[in-house]
């Protein structure tokens, strides 16, 4: 999918802004605090209903304003997303869409910031959510899955914190359930990450001038309840979500080992490889958003990247200067934000 024009209103410091963009590669250039992060934060909020800075939507809406709207249109439909502290309204092609599941993810993107470095390093909630967000985007019956997952788990873990009357058949049941949803995803998130190393390592490859190689582990958690000391910890402490995914570099954990060079590397590498598996296995082109992070890099890992998004890819980057690599490509459409509005 190629993203056409964004249409805003009132979000973050664009009041009104239309933004057109070309199907190749389009580069969003102005000063620091000039807005460009938020135009990529819009597309992302089309794709993922939420942001990637926040998690209150309303810290979005513009100064002094009481909602912000957000309208893409592309060369497969339009996507409208309307939200008031009242609540959201959410369109496609002009038809409204009731449920939340039914929005998210029909704008593919996926997005590099300097925020991924948390795949590397973070803990396995960002983790699981990164692999999450691929399984349910490669397939919406796993994403509906996961839904009832999160509801399952939610209830569950709210018996285990409560004091007093214990039901051990409602206990029981929801235990079943967990497992009932949770086991095929489980299985499918296992394949999805021995398919998805396949691809980080090649990448990384193209990417890092070492030898060393990255791969991606998946391990996995229980299933055997033990009520007593799920009681006493007052939560959940088997199930899916508590999976782990460990990335090694060179055999090494790349969390505690790698240098922060590496770290970044590996991360790009994450990214890329969703991008080429959603690209191969949901048959979505994905628009790549770059939120600046080819100031991070060296030369040699710029235009291996720069090679890996670029074709076929709608890639939108935001910087403050343009690095030679970005500079020398052809046909570039340049969005100047900043004094004197977009242009
Ligand atoms: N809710 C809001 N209403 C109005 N302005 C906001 C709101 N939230 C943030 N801003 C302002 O929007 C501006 C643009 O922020 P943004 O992060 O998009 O800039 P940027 O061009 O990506 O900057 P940088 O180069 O430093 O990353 C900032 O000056 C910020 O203070
Ligand atoms: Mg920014």
């Amino acid at each position: 999918m190629k993203a056409v024009e964004l249409r805003l209103q009132h979000f973050r410091c664009h009041k009104e802004a239309v933004v057109r963009f070309d199907r190749g590669s389009n580069i969003i250039l102005g000063p620091n605090g000039s807005g460009k992060s938020s135009l990529l934060e819009a597309f992302f909020f089309i794709s993922r209903l939420r942001s990637f800075r926040t998690s209150q939507p309303r810290e979005i809406v513009g100064h002094g304003e009481k909602r912000f709207a957000i309208h893409l249109e592309t060369d497969d439909g339009s996507f409208r997303v309307l939200w008031s502290l009242g609540g959201k309204t959410l369109e496609i092609n002009g038809e409204p869409v009731a449920q939340n599941s039914d929005f998210w993810g029909r704008f593919p993107c996926v997005l590099f910031s300097s925020h991924d470095i948390a795949l590397v390093r973070g803990t396995s909630l960002e983790k699981n959510r990164f692999f999450n967000g691929i399984l349910s985007m490669l397939d919406r019956r796993s994403l509906k899955s996961l839904l009832r997952y999160r509801a399952i788990l939610r209830q569950r873990n709210a018996m285990l914190a409560r004091h007093g009357a214990w039901d051990s058949s409602l206990f029981k049941t929801l235990t079943h359930q967990m497992e009932t949803v949770g086991r095929p995803l489980q299985d499918e998130k296992k394949r999805l990450v021995s398919a998805f190393s396949k691809w980080a390592t090649k990448i990384h490859r193209s990417l890092s001038a070492s030898q060393e190689e990255l791969s991606v582990s998946y391990r996995e958690a229980a299933w055997e309840a033990d009520s007593g000391r799920e009681r006493h910890a007052g939560r959940s402490l088997v199930g899916f979500h508590l999976d782990d995914v460990e990335l090694l570099i060179g055999g090494k954990s790349a969390r505690k080992m790698a240098s922060e060079g590496q770290q970044r590397t590996a991360a790009i590498a994450m990214r890329a490889a969703e991008a080429m598996m959603l690209k191969h296995r949901a048959g979505v082109t994905p628009v790549i958003l770059v939120d600046d992070v080819f100031g991070e890099l060296d030369g040699h890992r710029r235009a291996a990247l720069l090679g890996l998004v670029r074709e076929p890819f709608q890639m939108v980057v935001a910087t403050t200067e343009e690095t030679p690599e970005l500079a020398g490509l052809a046909d570039v459409h340049r969005i100047r934000v900043g004094g004197a509005g977009i242009h």
